[in-house]
């Protein structure tokens, strides 16, 4: 059996994604594995190299895991010859230099989201990959989880018959910083430091829905500052300048041409009465289903009750208990790593990875269409990118 080995440059590891999920959660568990193995039997290691600017840090983490090599010197790391993969977890604000280097010295890359802070750098990435023929990867964690597979599962078992629509509630209440600490850092609220809700969930949203029922093609969203002040990571306090909900409304086409009505509520200053932080719910003829994170449960057309509005009675109806558990029927595992597993596939096989650059840009459009959208208080058409 032969095997391949694949050094990957590590960018951003000392952050909370970069070291949770891409290194802790997918990469060392990956080479613990002793890598993935190809169609032909062909065995593919990974050898990380980490890197990042605070050499006691990362220094640190490489000998606290075990990882043999680790750099301040980005520049060099994707230079160096012996690099393959370079991917990136830093700074938002960072990326998009670094990824257009790296193509250009010919690496692939994998990256997590958004590829870039404006549409034209986003669309001008996704066109140098065309050029340079790399792969790359974008980080598409959502579709990955088991709640999603499931409800994507329903769809292409025709579960639904014709879909009508999509609503989706997302979002928790996020401690203002001022008696207890928040559970976010203080840039997710400022402007200028490329925070904000639209910006970081709506390139979710677009692959969400493209990947489960169809393409985007208007949006009309309003967004709010519902909590004017928070206080930072030092107990300073400051004035939030990013929208901290946005309330989308989206129309979708499925692969069929049908039409498909789509709602996504989104916000840190709501207080969770759902199972999940997340929760998708798809309503069809033939049936309906809702996924979370985790659970997906489904009411076919023919198990569908008929209540009766009455507002002389209270319900006696438990409207929960009527759903039926959908079940994995799999292993499904982490959803970074499964994709990343699939990502080193496509770089060992020499072909594109399906979540890319292009989808990537998508998303960057629709979260500045979404802006938009609420600045002027108008839907708009999302128009198609052309490469
Ligand atoms: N896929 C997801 O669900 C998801 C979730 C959260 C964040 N993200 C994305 O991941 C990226 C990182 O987010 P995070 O929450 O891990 O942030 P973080 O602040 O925890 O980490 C940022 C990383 O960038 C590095 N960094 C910061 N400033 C830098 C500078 N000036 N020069 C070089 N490096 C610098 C930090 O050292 C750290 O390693 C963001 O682009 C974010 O949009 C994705």
């Amino acid at each position: 059996m032969t095997t391949r080995t694949l050094r990957i440059a590590m960018n951003g590891v000392t952050g909370r994604m970069g070291y949770r999920q891409h290194l802790v959660r997918s990469i060392l568990p990956i080479r613990d594995q002793g890598g993935i193995t190809l169609p032909d039997g062909t065995r593919v290691q990974v050898e990380p190299v980490l890197v990042g600017r605070n050499a006691d840090k990362v220094r640190e983490l490489a000998e606290k895991h075990g990882v043999e090599h680790w750099t301040t010197d980005l520049q060099a790391a994707i230079h160096d010859p012996a690099t393959d993969i370079v991917f990136d977890a830093s700074m938002t604000s960072l990326r998009a230099a670094t990824l257009t280097e790296a193509m250009k010295a010919g690496k692939h890359v994998y990256t997590e989201k958004p590829t870039a802070e404006t549409l034209a750098e986003a669309v001008e990435l996704a066109r140098l990959r065309e050029t340079t023929g790399v792969t790359a990867g974008v980080v598409h964690d959502k579709l990955y989880l088991p709640g999603l597979v499931k409800l994507r599962r329903l769809v292409d078992e025709g579960f639904f018959g014709r879909i009508l629509s999509l609503r989706g509630e997302f979002g928790y209440w996020v401690w203002e910083g001022d008696v207890q600490s928040a559970q976010r850092p203080s840039w997710n609220y400022r402007t200028a430091d490329g925070g904000g809700m639209t910006v970081d969930m709506y390139c979710h949203w677009n692959y969400v829905l493209e990947g489960v029922v169809g393409t985007v093609r208007t949006v009309s969203s309003q967004t709010a500052t519902h909590i004017p002040t928070r206080w930072d990571e030092q107990g300073n306090a400051y004035e939030a300048t990013a929208d901290d909900a946005a309330y989308g409304i989206f129309q979708l086409e499925t692969p069929g041409g049908d039409p498909v009505v789509a709602q996504i509520n989104s916000s840190w200053a709501v207080r969770v009465h759902r199972d999940e932080l997340v929760e998708f719910q798809v309503d069809g003829t033939e049936g309906s289903a809702v996924a979370g994170l985790f659970h997906c449960v489904a009411q076919p057309r023919s198990a569908t009750p008929k209540p009766v509005w009455n507002p002389d009675l209270p319900t006696t109806e438990r409207f929960r208990d009527q759903w039926i558990d959908i079940p994995a029927n799999a292993e499904l595992d982490n959803g970074f790593k499964a994709q990343w597993e699939e990502f080193l596939a496509d770089v060992a096989l020499g072909r594109p990875h399906r979540f890319d650059l292009l989808s990537a840009a998508r998303g960057v459009q629709l979260a500045e269409l979404g802006l938009r959208s609420s600045a002027e208080g108008r839907r708009l058409d999302v128009p198609e990118i052309a490469l």
